[in-house]
This record gives C-alpha cells, sequence and structure tokens, in this order.
C-alpha cells in the first residue's frame, strides 16, 4: 500500500532531482550574461520610517498592459478560456476574467487544508497515543496489512477528537473542514461521514502521490533542462498547501550568504522583505509533527539570517508577508496582537533524528532564532513520536510586531501603486510557484517586479522564465540538507 508519506505532496527536490541542473541554461535566451552586482541603495527613510508597513500601497489586479507580454509570450499555453482570443477580446474580457480566476485560485487553499487532514491522520501524535504511520515505518509496524489496520484506528481516534477538540487548535481547525461539508461530527449519522469524508480525501491524496510519484519517474529519463522545467509546475493542479519547516530558511540563509560573498548584496542595505506564501506548519507530509502550537517560520528566520549575515539592522526591518490563505493572515494577526501586549512568539524546530542531515544544516539548526530571539525549553514529544530532537525559541514582540500580514494573491495581485521608497528589497517565495502553471508563473514574476526597487532581489526555489524586468542569475544555490533531500535557490533582479 503506497501512503503518502516522505515523497508526497511535498516540494523540496529529493534524492537530487534538480542537481547539476542550471536555470541559466534552461532559459538560456534571456539570462545571457553574468550577474550584476547589486548596490542596494541606502534609503533616506529614517529608522522609524524604515519599520512602518508599506504606507501607500493599494491592493490591485494585475491590468491588461502588464499582463500583455507574459500573453504574448506563453501563446502555447493559455488557459483554455483565453486562448484563441483577440488581442481586442482579451483586453475586453481581461478584467472579469482576473476576478473568476483569483476565486479560483484561491477555493484551491481549501483542498490544500483537506490534504493537511489526511496527514494529521497519518502522522499526528497529538489526538491519539498510537505511532505515525509513515513510509519508513510501514516494515517496522508490521508491513503494509499492519500499517492499515492501525491507521483504521488511527482514524477512529481522529473522529473522536473531531467531537472533542477541547483546546487541539489542529481538532478544532480539522471540525470546521468536516463542518463546512455539513457534517456533523457529534451525532452517530455525522462520525460515519467524517469517517467517509475523511477516507475520499485520502483517496485523493494517494492518488496525487501515485501521480506525483509517475511524473518523477518520468521526469528522472527527460535531460535536466526538460526535468527542471516539468518539476518547476509539478503541482499545478494540486491544492495549495500550507506545508512549511525550517528547511528553506537554511536554502535562503545559504543563497543570502553567497550573494553577499560575491558583493551582490550589501551590508546593512536590506530593510524591506516581503515573504510570499509564509506558510504554516499544521502537519507536514513529512512527519507531521504536531506536539506543539500551529506555527509559521519564514518570516522570522529570514530576519534572523537577514540580521546574522549583517545584511539587515533589527530596528530598521520591516517583514510583509503575503498570502491568499485567510487562516495563515489571521495567525500571523494574532501573534501581532500578543505582541503588542508584550508576548513573544515561540518557534519549535523539530529534527528528524533518523534523517543524515549535514554538519551544515546541523549548526543552523543550532543557531535558528538567536538574533532575533532566545532559546526556551521546546514541548516534549510524546514517546510515539519516534526519534525528534527539538529546539525552541521565543522571538522578541518588537520583532513580531514587525511582521505585517497582508492578504494577497500574487499570480494575479500586487500592491500597486507602492511609493519609491516603500519598495522591497528582496522577495522571498519559496515553495509557492510551483503550484502554478507557466502563464501564472510569470504574472506573479510581473507582480513581484512591480513591488520590488530597482535591483531588488526575488529568491525562489522554483525556476521561472524571466520577464524584461525580472533578469534571472546564472548563479543559483544548490543547498544540501540531508543525504535524502536537496534544493535549489535561484534569484532574479529587478532591472
Ligand atoms: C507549501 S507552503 C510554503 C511555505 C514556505 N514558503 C516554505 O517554503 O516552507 C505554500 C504557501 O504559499 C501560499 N500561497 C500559495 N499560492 C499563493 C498565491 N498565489 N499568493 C500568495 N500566497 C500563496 C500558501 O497559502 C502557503 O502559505
Amino acid at each position: 500500500m503506497a501512503l503518502p508519506g516522505g515523497g508526497g505532496p511535498g516540494t523540496r527536490a529529493r534524492r537530487g532531482h534538480w542537481s547539476g541542473v542550471n536555470a541559466a541554461t534552461l532559459f538560456a535566451a534571456g539570462v545571457a550574461g553574468t550577474v550584476v552586482a547589486l548596490s542596494l541603495p541606502v534609503s533616506s527613510a529614517s529608522t522609524r520610517e524604515g519599520t512602518r508597513p508599506p504606507q501607500s500601497a493599494a491592493k490591485a489586479f494585475i491590468p491588461y498592459i502588464d499582463a500583455r507580454p507574459v500573453i504574448d509570450a506563453v501563446r502555447q499555453a493559455l488557459p483554455a478560456e483565453l486562448a484563441g482570443r483577440t488581442p481586442a477580446a482579451l483586453e475586453r474580457g481581461w478584467a472579469e476574467w482576473v476576478a473568476r480566476r483569483d476565486t479560483t485560485l484561491r477555493a484551491r487553499v481549501t483542498r490544500g487544508d483537506e490534504d493537511s487532514l489526511v496527514n494529521l491522520w497519518h502522522f499526528g501524535t497529538s489526538f491519539t497515543t498510537l505511532p505515525p504511520v509513515t513510509e519508513r515505518t510501514v516494515a517496522r509496524l508490521g508491513g503494509a496489512s499492519a500499517a492499515a489496520d492501525l491507521l483504521e484506528q488511527r482514524l477512529t481516534h481522529l473522529v473522536d477528537g473531531l467531537a472533542a477538540p477541547a483546546g487541539n487548535e489542529r481538532l478544532r481547525f480539522a471540525r470546521q473542514i468536516v463542518e463546512r461539508r455539513g457534517i456533523d461530527p457529534l451525532s452517530p449519522a455525522g462520525r460515519a461521514q467524517a469517517r467517509g469524508y475523511l477516507q475520499e480525501l485520502r483517496r485523493r491524496a494517494l492518488a496525487e502521490y501515485e501521480e506525483h510519484r509517475r511524473t518523477l519517474e518520468s521526469i528522472s529519463h527527460l535531460d535536466p533542462v526538460t526535468a527542471l522545467a516539468a518539476y518547476a509546475t509539478m503541482f499545478r493542479d494540486r491544492g495549495l498547501s500550507s506545508d512549511t519547516s525550517f528547511l528553506p530558511a537554511f536554502a535562503i540563509e545559504q543563497a543570502l550568504d553567497q550573494m553577499k560573498s560575491h558583493g551582490l548584496v550589501a551590508p546593512g542595505r536590506v530593510r524591506r522583505v516581503a515573504i510570499v506564501g509564509p506558510g504554516l506548519d499544521f502537519a507536514d507530509k513529512d512527519e507531521g509533527y504536531d506536539f506543539y502550537p500551529e506555527q509559521t517560520i519564514q518570516p522570522f528566520a529570514v530576519m534572523d539570517s537577514l540580521i546574522r549575515l549583517g545584511l539587515a539592522r533589527p530596528e530598521e526591518l520591516v517583514v510583509v508577508t503575503f498570502d491568499l490563505s485567510e487562516r495563515i493572515n489571521r495567525h500571523i494577526d494574532a501573534a501581532r496582537d500578543r505582541a503588542a501586549a508584550g508576548g513573544g512568539y515561540v518557534v519549535h524546530l523539530p529534527l528528524d533524528g533518523g534523517e543524515p542531515w549535514t554538519p551544515e544544516l546541523l549548526a543552523f539548526w543550532q543557531r535558528l532564532g538567536e538574533r532575533i530571539g532566545m532559546a526556551v525549553p521546546p514541548a516534549a514529544p510524546p514517546s510515539s513520536a519516534g526519534d525528534v530532537r527539538t529546539r525552541a525559541v521565543r522571538i522578541a514582540p518588537a520583532r513580531v510586531a514587525s511582521v505585517v500580514p497582508i492578504d494577497l494573491n500574487v499570480v494575479l495581485e500586487r500592491l500597486d501603486p507602492l511609493a519609491p521608497g516603500d519598495r522591497f528589497d528582496l522577495v522571498v517565495a519559496t515553495s509557492v510557484l510551483v503550484y502554478y502553471d507557466v502563464f501564472e508563473q510569470e504574472l506573479a514574476l510581473v507582480n513581484i517586479g512591480r513591488m520590488l526597487r530597482t535591483g531588488g532581489v526575488l529568491l525562489t526555489n522554483t525556476p521561472v522564465p524571466p520577464t524584461s524586468t525580472m533578469r534571472l542569475s546564472d548563479r543559483y544555490a544548490t543547498v544540501v540538507y540531508s543525504e535524502r533531500q536537496r534544493d535549489q535557490v535561484f534569484w532574479y533582479e529587478r532591472q
């Protein structure tokens, strides 16, 4: 029995799928030449001004005039509703198409949340003392049929939990998802319906996992350049997952470090950062740890890295998050409210003790958060969580308050107009663009470019074709997390 465990709906490259692939080769026409040194100009803003969120910003859909070059460039890959239309018809229907598409894309969040529910069922230890069922534990649990029995028992415990979630925030959210389907988990009939619903979600997750496996298999026969392009849009039909862990933060720090050592980013000059899709660690597809509160990690980890590398000064740094998930935006807002009342934000950093991590990754894990917070005793994992090491860091309230969440669908929306002083020095988008096709990725790149200042940089682990204003560097960072997991970070410079 295949299980949607490790290697499931994740976006990190496993076993080096991307190794040796140069994105610059992929988009050779657009990326000839070498990296231009990025001179991040000293802003005239005072320290106080430097820490305010974008004041000039209004949210706007991408206008036709900005989308047109993308439409012309990817004519062969336009969505069916746009394909074959004359330029005049495209222009006339653009605003309506964008608004409709925005609704469609936002609806994908629910599917991503449903996938997280399946992860919780398989891996969670907060609602049951039964061991998690992962690909790696199946043999230890007695094989596929024993694992299937265990999953049935876990399902019973999960459905029990839905009826009485008490203080378990993951169960409370799971219950909301189930109730949104018109299911009442308190009634005997509702319990049976909840079981059926979760089983249906699992079947869908397994089918997607199998399709994902087949895609990876077919990609492995392609030449590296075509493989990278196929990999870059792999989740275009998936639900939008909120999955996250601290690993991408290591990748971003490595990329920033390399840029710094090549003189591409100057010390102390990064003031305004946008994190597209910060994510919410609920129960991820690898191990699904849930023995600590739900959390977002990337906004704080990137802040910590920028300060450690001397690229930003804490009192000047504003981190804006862009997400179309209402739940994630609310989570960050609530953290800001608590920070305003003097409360910090505790980030847990679980580390699978069975994974052969690199010494560099382990060193990063050990220091993450030390520049913006202090180590605190972590929540103790239950013995059923298996071999896991944990650190926890309490982020200082002032740093939490400097994170500003904004509801934004980066594929179709941007802050516009944005005064020159409010434009971003750095935008980070990891494991976000891979959920879109090339047309939508290109629209996102145009929107991100619109919000970056000239010379500002986008860092992403999804290589998308460059646009006339977003130049892809021929350098990129290959980041090795462990013997099994690696990633690549590409950077685009706003022209
Ligand atoms: C898989 S998580 C990645 C989280 C984190 N960046 C990481 O690398 O661990 C994807 C995140 O992107 C967000 N997202 C997906 N599509 C988006 C869009 N069009 N605009 C803004 N956020 C988006 C999701 O809601 C989620 O927060």
